[in-house]
């Protein structure tokens, strides 16, 4: 099905206009869409950046001359001096991240502040969400099955914006915004007292110094965040594409954390599937052309839920662990770490329409085999059966089918050119293009280590 859909994918654009190409993450986060996106910029075809959901719960790592900025809300273009950056309506804005991050950029001696524009529409994480996304989280530790969210007020942002009761960026130039603000956080503080009296949730004096101290470092934010340019995005892009530039919007998460189609409820709050592009930009889907789905050439995940293809040997885990430095750029958790989950992926590329994959991480590699997982099982009642759909909770996955092919130790480091790539690790990526040759993707480019000169095309 998807194979027909794409082999026939045609872009309906007016003669001169520009067009929208999107990166999103195809596993669990943190594939290394950040590098991607830094490295599509450098062929000159893009002229902006956009963030289209999300918030500061993504962490995506650039690294470029003994320099690295790990962007939370500034999408991942910061560092190419004349690449416009947007934040679209679909995100909700952690005003502090921004303004540290906007900080952080200039002493690294990128300012950004005359090249980002904010929608007006964008969504504002108040400095009570937090605070909100912790009481539920301590709420849902003790009814059993908490998510292992970033604590980044996320949920409970989102929340509000569905409810129409949270504030948007736009709000923050009105006369009105203290009293909007006054009234939200009143809201806000008799939730929080509910979370406390019926579950015993005390804010956490000593890690975050409390809700003055919050409030303190917010209002600064929100000062500054005036002085930024915040416009009508929507209308700022479509100029854009009518003037025949190009945009490439930043997935962050992944579709298997989308709220719709991740393993809910162990999912973020936002649709993470290209298909929020539009939405997240306010732009028609007409514009809408290449697809890059980011994967590693294993897989991670932060946070509860099933993980159907972890590593069963813990001291392998750890060794990929540490090997890969995986611990979360947002909150410096260990991440789990997993073979490559075919079964999965499959999934994602339907979902997501991904017609080129970059594949990071082929650096990676501790054994001389490895396995990659090709298909679920379910036990129930002593009777196993092999899932032929995805299925609905990946915790009534009780097993996996693998296959156990040749690894490449750590031969492949900092490989940039197709001729000097380890035959096993040739054999690797031949191998995932066959398992994926009926959905009719390329693996157009391969990441050797974290630098932005660390990878090698190997697909045309
Ligand atoms: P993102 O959230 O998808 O942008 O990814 P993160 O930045 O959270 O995590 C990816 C991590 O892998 C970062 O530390 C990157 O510097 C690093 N990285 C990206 N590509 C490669 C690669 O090909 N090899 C190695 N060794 N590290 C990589
Ligand atoms: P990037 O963009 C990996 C996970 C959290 C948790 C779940 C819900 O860097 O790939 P949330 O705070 O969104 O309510 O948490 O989603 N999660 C991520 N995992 N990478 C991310 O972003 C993530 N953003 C959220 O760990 O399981
Ligand atoms: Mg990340």
């Amino acid at each position: 099905m998807a194979n027909k859909i794409l082999k026939n994918k045609k872009v309906y654009l007016p003669k001169g206009q520009g067009f929208i190409d999107a990166v999103v993450g195809l596993q669990w986060g943190d594939e290394g869409k950040g590098k991607n996106i830094d490295q599509l910029l450098s062929k000159g075809t893009y002229s902006a950046v956009a963030r289209f959901q999300g918030g500061a719960n993504a962490g995506h790592t650039l690294k470029l001359g003994g320099v690295t900025f790990v962007g939370h809300i500034v999408p991942s273009g910061c560092l190419h001096k004349n690449i416009e950056l947007y934040i679209g309506n679909g995100v909700v804005v952690d005003v502090v991240s921004l303004i540290n991050e906007i900080k952080q950029l200039q002493d690294l001696g990128f300012d950004v502040t005359k090249r980002l524009y904010i929608s007006n529409r964008a969504k504002l994480v108040s400095f009570l969400h937090p605070f909100l996304d912790q009481a539920d989280e301590f709420m849902r530790n003790k009814l059993g099955g908490k998510i292992g969210t970033t604590s980044r007020g996320i949920g409970p942002a989102y929340s509000d914006v569905r409810a129409r009761r949270g504030l948007l960026i736009g709000d923050v130039l009105l006369p009105d915004f203290e009293q909007k603000i006054a009234t939200l956080s009143e809201f806000h503080l008799n939730v929080l007292n509910m979370y406390k009296e019926k579950y015993g949730f005390e804010i956490p004096q000593e890690k975050t110094k409390g809700i003055r101290e919050a409030k303190e470092k917010w209002d600064n934010a929100v000062r500054e965040l005036k002085r930024l340019q915040i416009c009508d995005l929507s209308f700022l892009i479509q100029k854009r594409l009518s003037e025949g530039k190009n945009i490439l919007a930043e997935g962050a998460q992944a579709v298997m954390l989308d709220v719709d189609f991740g393993d809910f409820p162990f999912v973020t709050s936002s649709n993470t599937l290209p298909a929020n592009v539009c939405l997240g930009l306010g732009v028609p889907h007409t514009y809408l052309r290449d697809i890059y789905g980011v994967i590693k050439a294993y897989t991670t995940k932060v946070g509860g839920g099933n993980f159907p293809s972890r590593i069963a040997n813990q001291a392998l885990e750890k060794a990929f662990q540490d090997a890969g430095h995986e611990f979360g750029a947002t909150t410096g958790r260990p991440r789990m770490c997993g073979w490559l989950d075919l079964f999965a992926l499959r999934h994602a590329i339907e979902l997501s329409g991904a017609n080129k994959i970059f594949i990071n991480k082929a650096d990676i590699c501790l054994s001389d085999k490895i396995k990659v997982v090709t298909g679920y099982k379910n036990k129930e009642k002593n009777k196993e059966k092999v899932l032929k759909e995805f299925p609905l909770y990946l915790n009534e996955v009780t097993g996996v089918i693998t296959e156990q092919i040749p690894g490449w130790g750590n031969k492949n480091y900092g490989v940039n050119s197709k001729k000097k790539v380890s035959k096993e690790l040739a054999s690797y990526l031949n191998y995932i293009k066959n398992k994926l040759a009926d959905l009719n993707v390329k693996i157009i480019s391969v990441g050797t280590g974290p630098d932005r000169e660390h990878f090698f095309e190997w697909e045309k």
